[in-house]
């Protein structure tokens, strides 16, 4: 593979939405923002500064999430000094993971991932070969200080949340992030769905990541699916890059 193709690449990947200040500022019109991502939620601020030292000391290959937490933290704000249940499908180093740790400091999160990378990472081993062995003992260190509040449940999104559901388990808020085939995010959504509880909030990722060719290999189709098939039962808190959902 050519270096400029693996650029373009790893650019795609990066999942960086193009224009971050937009959707953030009109979002969160009601919030007060200012500049450097720091804003007032229900009174707290949340400053990307402050956040960065969650991160600090910890390895990381990639950041494909940072830029979303000015939004996570508008839509869960109530949650912020509540016992809040989290499950989250694709952990990879644990950035995320690290978010709702440290945000959320009485929650108790589930962590699903086959820590083997998605299809299309392991489709370009140039890209990724160095670092997909290493995601699983990254996200263990990264995440080791948390242990007593996270369950990691290493198998495919589609084995365990079925499981999960099986044992009755319960959720106030769900992330899905893992792969990124339609059929596979319409499912994890689904899934999950059944778990969360009325009132509570589901954010998928990557909506707008539509960077394989087939509409199917992208998880739009799979987030417009799920809108569909469950319409009424939800409203919409956010939709830009990501999109969120209120259970009602
Ligand atoms: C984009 S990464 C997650 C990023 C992470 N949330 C963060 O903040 O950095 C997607 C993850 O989903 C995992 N994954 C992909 N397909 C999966 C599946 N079917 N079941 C479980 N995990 C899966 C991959 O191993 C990868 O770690």
């Amino acid at each position: 593979m050519s270096p400029r193709r693996l650029t373009q690449l790893t650019d795609a990947f990066s999942k960086k939405p193009r224009n971050l200040q937009a959707p953030v500022a009109s979002h969160f019109a009601h919030y007060n923002l200012v500049h450097g991502y720091k804003m007032t939620v229900h009174g707290q601020e949340f400053s990307q500064t402050q956040a960065a030292g969650w991160f600090a000391g910890k390895t990381f290959g990639y950041d494909w999430t940072s830029s979303h937490f000015p939004i996570w933290a508008g839509l869960l704000a109530r949650y912020r000094d509540l016992p809040a249940r989290v499950i989250e499908v694709g952990s990879w180093e644990g950035r995320s993971a690290l978010f709702f740790m440290n945000f959320l400091p009485r929650s108790q999160l589930v962590c699903i991932d086959t820590f083997e990378g998605s299809e299309e990472h392991r489709a370009h081993p140039e890209a990724f070969a160095s670092d997909l062995p290493e995601i699983e003992r990254r996200f263990d260190t990264n995440l080791a200080p948390f242990a007593h509040r996270i369950e990691k449940r290493k198998a495919a999104s589609a084995v365990a949340l079925a499981e999960f559901g099986i044992d009755g388990r319960r959720f106030d808020i769900a992330y899905i992030d893992g792969s990124h085939a339609s059929a596979d995010v319409y499912g994890d959504g689904v899934l999950a769905w059944s778990m969360l509880v009325p009132g509570g909030i589901m954010m998928f990722d990557d909506y707008e990541w539509e960077y394989l060719p087939e509409p199917r290999s992208n998880p739009k189709l799979g987030i417009d699916s799920f809108l569909r098939a469950f319409e009424g039962q939800y409203r919409i808190v956010h939709m830009g890059f990501q999109v969120a959902l209120e259970k009602l």
